[in-house]
């Protein structure tokens, strides 16, 4: 009989991608994934920093194996990504029935140490790699419908915000190499997925260079796209500091990269933006949206906002709110900002901002995000989009649900119709959420 693994991923697209990575590796050892957790004969957590929170919320849910493991005493518990590489083996302390620590870089050391647990031994490994990148690996995926999957084109980040774990759980930035980028997604276009995100921390500093190709990001989503005119090509994450001219021209001319672009500020003060470390101030901000406008008509964008960093007065928030109606998000993911360990700000500068200005602060990011939301799919009313039907709807099971190729989701009458189909679909009215729509054509 086969041996069971069942995977939890909490974090970012990043982390879901590796525990695709890791169950590749886990399945050439003769391991089934498996979605019940009583069934598992190991147990992995793949876990987030990004946050206290986060780390917090991990921390009660594995509480919840220590019960598994009377039952079952062969059980096997791993921790695994971010929070194994910022804890190490001081995990062992805190959670002391965890049998395996492992780091984001040390995945392919997973069958050995599987292994020598086997007498009891609990084992770390949170070596970081310059190197690593899982190229050769050939995920298995993890999502539910086949249609759009996550792939990894970089690890790594070297940009050192002030407030961010990242560039100490992940450690240096590395470029995967392009052709297996390429290979595996022909064979997903070959397996019917009809969406690819390419992901990266900053995708915009991919670059690679040997004998035979010398590739920047734009280049590289070119090359992509030129796959298959069907297949739909967004990416993840773009810095605003290296967001160049050559990548919004290519977005423009390229059909099938979607005119989406998730470009976080973070906030919208130019002395906020210098004390976080970001390398750009809100004048270059708002001309690279100003370009992005220009050059992609209807551009979605969306955006990423910390509430009361450091020292942030109530000027430099009202600067951010006014940041956020300038541009007119579609979407963003806000934040309360939440001191991390050993980060450049947590070394250099107070976590002085109340709890209480911190919360209301964030309340007013919110509510503005609400309606800006709304006032953008208010503007899409009337309008016929392209829309990839990728599920069924969860709110109303009689209706299927899409996104837009500016990455909105819009929900319409037709279960007649196939998942991975592209329809056209006319918006007739809204909440600040979803689009509401009618197909027209298919
Ligand atoms: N590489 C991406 C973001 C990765 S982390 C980028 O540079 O944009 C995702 C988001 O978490 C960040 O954009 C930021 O808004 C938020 N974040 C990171 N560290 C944080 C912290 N210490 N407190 C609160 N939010 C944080
Ligand atoms: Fe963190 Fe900044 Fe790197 Fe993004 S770019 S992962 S915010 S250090
Ligand atoms: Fe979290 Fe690590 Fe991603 S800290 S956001 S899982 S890179």
């Amino acid at each position: 009989m086969s041996k069971k693994l069942y995977i939890e991923t909490y974090g970012c697209q990043m982390n879901f991608s590796d525990s695709e990575v890791v169950a590749s590796i886990l399945k050439a050892e003769g391991y089934d994934l498996t979605p019940e957790i009583k069934e598992a004969d190991l147990i992995f957590v793949n876990t987030c920093s990004i946050r206290d929170n986060a780390e917090r919320r991990v921390r009660n849910r594995i509480q919840e194996f220590r019960h598994l493991k009377h039952l079952k005493p062969t059980l096997k518990i791993g921790i695994l990504g971010c929070m194994a590489e910022r804890l190490k083996e001081n995990l062992f302390k805190e959670e002391s029935f965890v049998d395996l620590v492992v780091g984001p870089d040390a995945y392919r050391d997973l069958p050995k140490m599987i292994t020598d647990t086997a007498d009891g031994r609990q084992l770390a490994n949170t070596v970081l790699s310059l190197e690593e990148t899982y190229a050769d690996i050939s995920p298995v995926r993890l999502d539910k419908n086949g249609i759009s999957a996550f792939v990894s084109i970089m690890r790594g980040c070297d940009n050192y915000c002030a407030y961010c774990v990242v560039p100490f759980t992940r450690g240096h930035e590395r470029s995967r190499n392009p052709f297996s980028i390429l290979n595996e997604v022909s064979d997903l276009i070959a397996k019917g997925y009809k969406e690819v995100t390419l992901l990266g921390q900053n995708v915009n500093s991919f670059a690679w260079k040997d004998d035979q190709i010398n590739m920047n990001f734009a280049q590289l989503l070119e090359s992509v796209a030129a796959l298959s005119p069907q297949l739909r090509v967004r990416f993840s994450t773009s810095h605003p500091k290296d967001i160049s001219d050559e990548l919004i021209e290519t977005i423009a001319n390229t059909p099938n990269i979607c005119n989406s672009i998730h470009l976080p500020v973070q906030s919208g003060s130019t002395t906020t933006l210098q004390r976080m470390k970001r390398n750009y101030d809100r004048e270059w901000y708002l001309n690279r949206i100003e370009k992005i406008k220009s050059t992609i008509p209807d551009c979605g964008l969306s955006t990423d906002m910390i509430a009361g960093y450091c020292g942030e007065t109530e000027e430099e928030h009202q600067q951010s709110l006014s940041m956020m109606e300038l541009v007119g998000y579609d979407f963003a993911f806000m934040f309360k900002y939440s001191e991390r360990p050993d980060t450049l700000a947590a070394r250099k500068y107070k976590d002085d901002v109340d709890e209480s200005v911190k919360a209301r602060r964030l309340d007013e990011i919110i509510n503005l995000q609400q309606r800006l939301s709304h006032q953008s799919n208010l503007r899409d009313v009337g309008k016929v989009f392209s829309v990839l039907v990728d599920s069924v709807s969860k709110r109303s099971k009689t209706q299927m649900s899409g996104r837009t190729d500016h990455n909105k989701v819009m929900v319409f009458d037709g279960l007649d119709l196939q998942l991975g189909q592209y329809v056209k679909v006319k918006c007739v009215s809204c909440t600040a959420a979803t689009l509401i729509g009618e197909v027209v054509e298919l």
